[in-house]
């Protein structure tokens, strides 16, 4: 294998020394690009990209030209397992996701099966192959997947969804339905993220993005207790490594103590966490990724670096911390503004590592 040439990433990851805080961005490669537009036209539709390995390594690449990253981020979506369950995702233009199939009934839930990896969802597993082999060990690559109750959210509700009243139907009417669909779903993902490692992902992420419309009881029960599943469930490299599992439910700042004792190596933060505190609470654990909100980037650069600087003194002097937006970068961003973030991240780092 290729030696790695940035591992910035990686070892913040491990809270060892860094000469400056790494960063990338979620939804790094996305519509805020013009190129990604472009190739976006030449595929068609969003699952034909990733679909196509040689265009989602492409569009995975292209943030990484733009701009010194210190990782890269599979080009996929997290409702591929969903997908290969056979729920029929579709795209409606300015809609967000769909589902032809959703499941509403223990009976539908039943009738379920745990993907096969290499025959139904393979075109991640070479698309993952061909960006390790096109990165050349510049960065490492991130690996991902949804949260179990995520993607059930999806998956019941059909597609987004404001108020998440059928998922929630089914979990409170009909618990044992819900238990059975959350457990199919974890074991999905532990195959499906050690199936990214094998083919070269070198550490992953679950994003949990709706944990946070649950209450602390329920948190636990749906999210926190499939996701511990997964943690538990991950490889570890051919050389035995450990593979570095980022957690990231997005409003979840009350419950990083339980995130962090699943043993998970980091958890991201939105911004209604504050750095510091965060810190003071898990640091000891684990590393933090975050936690800029995205609509920073719509200000001034100089408010950009304001930002910035704050959240770098927030977290502190010293390693553990991995520079992110608090969730993905909204597509009408102005480049040159995600440019002014890096930028500044990577001008004002370095004096916390000394
Ligand atoms: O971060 C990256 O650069 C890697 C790629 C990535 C995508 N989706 C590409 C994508 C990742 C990590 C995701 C994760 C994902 N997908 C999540 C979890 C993170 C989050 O944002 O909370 C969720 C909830 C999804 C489901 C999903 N996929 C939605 C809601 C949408 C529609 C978004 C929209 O604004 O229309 C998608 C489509 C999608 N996934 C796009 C991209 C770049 C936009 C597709 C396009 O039209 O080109």
């Amino acid at each position: 294998m290729t030696e790695l040439k940035n591992d910035r990433y990686l070892r913040a990851l491990a809270k060892q020394p860094v000469d400056r805080t790494p960063i990338w961005m979620m939804r790094q490669a996305g519509r805020y690009l013009p190129e990604y537009r472009k190739v976006r036209q030449q595929a068609g539709d969003f699952m034909s990209l990733c679909r196509n390995a040689e265009l989602a390594c492409e569009v995975t690449l292209q943030p990484l030209r733009r701009f010194p990253l210190d990782a890269a981020i599979l080009f996929s979506d997290i409702l591929t397992i969903p997908d290969a369950m056979g729920l029929e995702l579709y795209f409606e233009a300015g809609e967000g996701p769909k589902f032809g199939k959703p499941v509403r009934s223990l009976a539908e839930i039943e009738k379920l099966a745990v993907p096969d990896m290499e025959q139904s969802l393979g075109y991640v597993m070479d698309a993952v192959r061909t960006i390790r082999r096109e990165l050349n060990g510049e960065v490492p690559l991130i690996g991902f997947s949804g949260s179990p109750w995520t993607l059930a959210t999806y998956m019941v509700e059909g597609g987004s969804t404001k108020n998440f009243s059928k998922v929630k139907k089914l979990a409170f009417s009909e618990p044992q339905a819900m238990a059975l669909l959350l457990d199919k779903l974890a074991d999905s993902v532990i195959d499906y993220l050690n199936a990214q490692i094998a083919a070269g992902a070198q550490a992953v992420m679950i994003f949990d993005t709706w944990g946070g419309v649950l209450s602390p009881r329920d948190y636990q029960q749906l999210s926190l207790a499939p996701m511990q599943k997964i943690v538990n469930g991950l490889t570890r490299h051919a050389d035995g490594r450990k593979v570095p599992v980022t957690l990231f439910t997005k409003n979840g700042g009350q419950w990083l103590e339980a995130m962090a004792a699943t043993g998970a190596d980091a958890l991201g933060v939105d911004w209604t966490t504050n750095l510091a505190d965060a810190r003071a609470r898990v640091g000891g654990q684990v590393a933090l990724q975050g936690n800029m909100d995205p609509s920073i980037l719509y200000a001034s650069p100089q408010r950009i670096e304001e930002e910035v600087a704050t959240i770098l003194a927030s977290y502190g002097q010293g390693s553990g911390h991995v520079f992110n937006l608090g969730h993905g970068i909204h597509p009408e961003v102005d480049p040159e503004h995600a440019g002014a973030f890096i930028d500044a991240v990577q001008r004002l780092s370095p004096a916390y590592h000394r």
